[in-house]
C-alpha cells in the first residue's frame, strides 16, 4: 500500500523511473511521449545537459540562503534577465516556490500597493468565469471555476467573476468580434460599478487561458478594451501567465501579442521547466516604487523565495531557450501541429473546435458538432482520450467542464519548445487515434 497521499485515493499512478528529452519512462518499461510537459511546465524537454549542469554547480556552490539574510547570485541574474525582457517598465521580480504562491502574492501586492499610496479602500478582485488561478485559499478564491470552489466556499477569499472571453461559446450569431468584446468589457465595467470603482483593486486574467478552457485566445482587441478600463477606473491589470507565459505562445511573455503592459505579472511553470520549483512575479516600477517610498518593505515572504538553485535552474532553462532560439519554434512548429491537428481532427463530429497559440494547443470536445452540445459529463470523454492516448504512449492534459465547470471536455497539448515537425506528426497520429478509440468506447456504451 502506498503512503503518499496521492490526488486519486482510488489507485496509485505509474511509476516514473526517469526521463530524457521528449520522454518519461515507467518502471514498466513503458516510453511515454510527453506532448502536454506535465501541465505546460516542461518548456526544454526533460534531462536537458546544460540544465543539469548548471544545477549541478549550483549545489556544490550554495544550495540554499534564507532570504531575509541573505541574496543570491542566480537570484540576482535571473531577475536581472526578467525585467530586462520583460516589455514596459517591470522594475523588480519576486520569487516564489509555485503558481499559486506567485497570484497569492500578487493578490496582496496589490493590495499593500493601495494602503501605500493612501486608497486602502481597494480590496476587492474581479476575474473571469472558469478561469484557474490556482488552489491556495486567496488563488482559488479569485478563480472563477466554481466546481472547484465549491468546497471551500466559506474558507475563500472574495472574488467577483464576469464572463470569459470565449468566442466559441460566447459569440451571437448576431455579433461580430466588435460587438461581443464590447459586451464584455460593459460586463466588467457594470462589474465595476456594482462593487464601487474605489473598492476595486485588481482585475486578474489569463492572456490565453490554459487548464480551464484549452488554450482559449482573446478577441483581438480585448485586452487593450480591458487595460483602457483599468486606467480609467485606477485598477491594476494583473495578468496570471503561470502557464501561458515563458514562451509557450511564441514570446516570453504572452501578454506581448496584445499590445499592453499589464501592473503585475504571474510566472511559474515554463520559468523552471519543471527542474525545480519556482514562480515569479513581476512587478511594475510604480507599484515598488510606492512601497519603497512608503513602509518600505512589502509585508510577505515564504522561506523558499528566490532559492538559489531553483533560480539556477530557471536561468539555465531560459537560457536554452534563449540560445536554442526555441520561441521562434515554438511559433513555427506550433502553427504547424495546431493546423495538422485541425486538419486530421476537421470531419469528426465530436471535435468542436480546435485553437491556441504556439505550442499550447487545444481540442474542445462535443457531442454533437452543429450544436456545441457538450457530452454528458458522467461518460469523462476527456479523460477516455487521455488513456487512450497513454496506452499508445502518448501523454496529454485532459480536462473536463469546459462549459459551466461541469459539462465539457477539452485536452491541451503542450510540448517541449524544441519540437520538430516529426514529433509533432507523432503527437498529431496518436491524438488522432486516441480520439477514435475514446469515440468507439462511448459508441459502444449507447
Ligand atoms: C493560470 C494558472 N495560474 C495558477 C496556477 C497554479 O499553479 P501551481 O499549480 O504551480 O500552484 C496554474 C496551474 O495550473 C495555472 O494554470
Amino acid at each position: 500500500m502506498t503512503h503518499v497521499m496521492h490526488r486519486s485515493m482510488s489507485g496509485v499512478p505509474p511509476l516514473a523511473v526517469s526521463s530524457s528529452g521528449n520522454f518519461i519512462f515507467d518502471s514498466k518499461g513503458n516510453s511515454i511521449f510527453d506532448a502536454c510537459g506535465g501541465a505546460a511546465v516542461s518548456a526544454v524537454g526533460h534531462a536537458h545537459p546544460r540544465v543539469l549542469e548548471a544545477m549541478h554547480r549550483q549545489i556544490d556552490t550554495l544550495a540554499y540562503a534564507h532570504s531575509s539574510f541573505f541574496t543570491s547570485e542566480p537570484a540576482e541574474k535571473l531577475a536581472d534577465f526578467l525585467t530586462a525582457n520583460c516589455p514596459g517598465d517591470m522594475s523588480h521580480a519576486y520569487f516564489t516556490s509555485g503558481g499559486s504562491e506567485s497570484v497569492e502574492t500578487a493578490l496582496k501586492l496589490a493590495r499593500q500597493y493601495f494602503v501605500e499610496i493612501g486608497q486602502p479602500g481597494r480590496s476587492k478582485f474581479i476575474a473571469r468565469f472558469q478561469s484557474y488561478h490556482g488552489n491556495t485559499l486567496g488563488a482559488l478564491g479569485v478563480g472563477g471555476s466554481m466546481w472547484r470552489r465549491k468546497m471551500y466556499d466559506p474558507l475563500l477569499v472574495e472574488g467577483h467573476h464576469v464572463s470569459p472571453c470565449y468566442a466559441y461559446r460566447g459569440l451571437k450569431s448576431c455579433e461580430s468580434l466588435e460587438q461581443y468584446t464590447d459586451r464584455l468589457i460593459s460586463e466588467a465595467e457594470a462589474m465595476i460599478f456594482a462593487l464601487g470603482p474605489e473598492k476595486v483593486a485588481g482585475f486578474v486574467a489569463e492572456p490565453v487561458v490554459g487548464a480551464t478552457l484549452g488554450a482559449v485566445c482573446a478577441t483581438p482587441s480585448y485586452f487593450a478594451r480591458l487595460r483602457e478600463i483599468c486606467d480609467r477606473y485606477g485598477i491594476l491589470l494583473i495578468l496570471d501567465e503561470v502557464m501561458c507565459g515563458m514562451g509557450r505562445t511564441g514570446t516570453l511573455f504572452a501578454f506581448e501579442q496584445e499590445g499592453i503592459v499589464p501592473d503585475i505579472v504571474t510566472i511559474a511553470k515554463g520559468l523552471g521547466g519543471g527542474y525545480a520549483p519556482i514562480g515569479a512575479v513581476m512587478i511594475r516600477s510604480s507599484i515598488a516604487d510606492a512601497i519603497r517610498g512608503g513602509s518600505g518593505a512589502f509585508m510577505h515572504g515564504h522561506t523558499y523565495n528566490g532559492h538559489p538553485l531553483a533560480c539556477a535552474a530557471a536561468m539555465a532553462v531560459q537560457e536554452v531557450i534563449h540560445d536554442e532560439e526555441m520561441l521562434a519554434n515554438v511559433k513555427s512548429t506550433g502553427k504547424y501541429l495546431q493546423d495538422q491537428i485541425s486538419a486530421r481532427l476537421a470531419g469528426n463530429n465530436c471535435v468542436g473546435d480546435v485553437r491556441g497559440r504556439g505550442l499550447f494547443v487545444g481540442v474542445e470536445f462535443v457531442s454533437d458538432k452543429h450544436n456545441k452540445t457538450p457530452f454528458d459529463a458522467e461518460i469523462k470523454f476527456h479523460a477516455r482520450v487521455r488513456q487512450a492516448a497513454l496506452a499508445r504512449g502518448l501523454a496529454i492534459y485532459n480536462m473536463g467542464g469546459t462549459v459551466d465547470g461541469r459539462s465539457g471536455d477539452h485536452l491541451l497539448v503542450a510540448p517541449a519548445y524544441s519540437i520538430g515537425k516529426a514529433e509533432a506528426d507523432l503527437i498529431v497520429d496518436r491524438l488522432v487515434s486516441a480520439i477514435d478509440t475514446a469515440q468507439q468506447e462511448i459508441a459502444a456504451h449507447a
